[in-house]
């Protein structure tokens, strides 16, 4: 594995996950793969999970991790090329990220979209920058327009959960105070489109997903009918693709609720996390047995080291 930045870089998708569910009965088997190698985090947005998951992931194959928050630990950083800068960028990303590179093994990135030039958000500028100049493995800690780690880690947790060969799986949209970005469900899509699963997502008119993400999935507009007969329930808030960035509904129908988890097949409930509690799902349901919110965080580690080692290996 060269780069991490989407299911492409995955090429077998179930070998990954047959890794880290291994990995995750072994943690330590392959400290010596990282020794004397260095992984760099670079955060231009803020992060829990992603974070901590991923260093615990490299300091699991015996690496040695720096983390910088990016614009507030370091410059201001311009992405562009041949802009004049007489701005607030005091720094080029080309020096930036080739520094970065003199230090660094493999380089994680988390840089979230604008959402408010499409077209800029979907180029990917800053990952593609990242992968121009660093000439190291990237890894993407959460783009402008996909959260692979977060896939991976989902893909691996239903996997875990499952209790039929090909669960039915439904991406529900939920309300939310902000507008947030598209990466998570993008990637969950662009995973369970090739995964073994019988995938819904449900969501108003007007949150259609990039066609390019959506895929062959089943699209459902009722927030009751895509939870008949589920198996995992994945709830998550995304802006408008096509009113870009703009939030449409804030419709309470949309809340995962008891009443609605009662219409599928005893369905697991998933969130990738932070969640807004009685806005994105009830308490009733979060905390209830069926919610595998706090374990699908805690497989972040087994998705960051498989990919990590995927990459240690590649460099061997
Ligand atoms: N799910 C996730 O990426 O969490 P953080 O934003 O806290 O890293």
């Amino acid at each position: 594995m060269q780069h991490f930045t989407s299911v492409k870089d995955a090429y077998n998708i179930d070998k990954l996950v047959n890794e880290a569910l291994l990995m995750k009965k072994m943690p330590y088997a392959d400290k010596h793969l990282g020794k004397n190698k260095t992984m760099g985090l670079l955060f231009f947005n803020s992060s829990l999970r992603t974070r901590l998951s991923t260093q615990k992931a490299a300091q699991n194959l015996g690496m040695d991790v720096m983390v910088m928050n990016v614009g507030a630990d370091s410059w201001q950083l311009e992405m562009n090329e041949g802009v004049i800068m007489n701005g607030d960028k005091a720094e080029h990303v080309s020096e930036a990220a080739a520094v970065i590179g003199q230090y660094c093994d493999i380089v994680g990135v988390r840089s979230f979209p604008g959402l408010v030039d499409r077209e800029y958000d979907y180029s990917e500028l800053v990952l593609k920058q990242f992968m121009k100049f660093t000439g190291k493995p990237i890894v993407s800690l959460e783009s402008a327009t996909r959260h692979p780690l977060q896939s991976l880690t989902d893909l691996i947790t239903i996997t875990e959960y499952k209790t039929v060969e090909r669960p039915k799986v439904v991406l529900t949209w939920a309300p939310h105070v902000k507008a947030l970005p598209q990466c998570v469900p993008n990637s969950f899509a662009e995973w369970m489109n090739i995964a073994n699963v019988d995938f819904t997502i449900a969501h108003p008119k007007g949150y259609e997903l990039a066609p390019e993400f959506s895929g062959n999935a089943k699209i459902c507009y009722d927030p009751k009918e895509a939870f008949e007969g589920a198996d995992f329930i994945y709830a998550k808030n995304w802006s408008s693709y096509e009113d870009y960035g703009k939030i449409l509904s804030s419709d309470p129908a949309w809340t995962v609720s008891e009443e609605k988890m009662k219409l599928t097949n005893n369905a697991k409930f998933m969130h990738c996390l932070p969640v807004r509690r009685n806005v994105v799902v009830d308490d009733a349901v979060i905390d209830s047995a069926n919610s595998i919110v706090v374990q699908q965080a805690g497989n972040r580690v087994w998705a960051a080291q498989t990919v990590l080692k995927e990459i240690l290996l590649t460099q061997m």
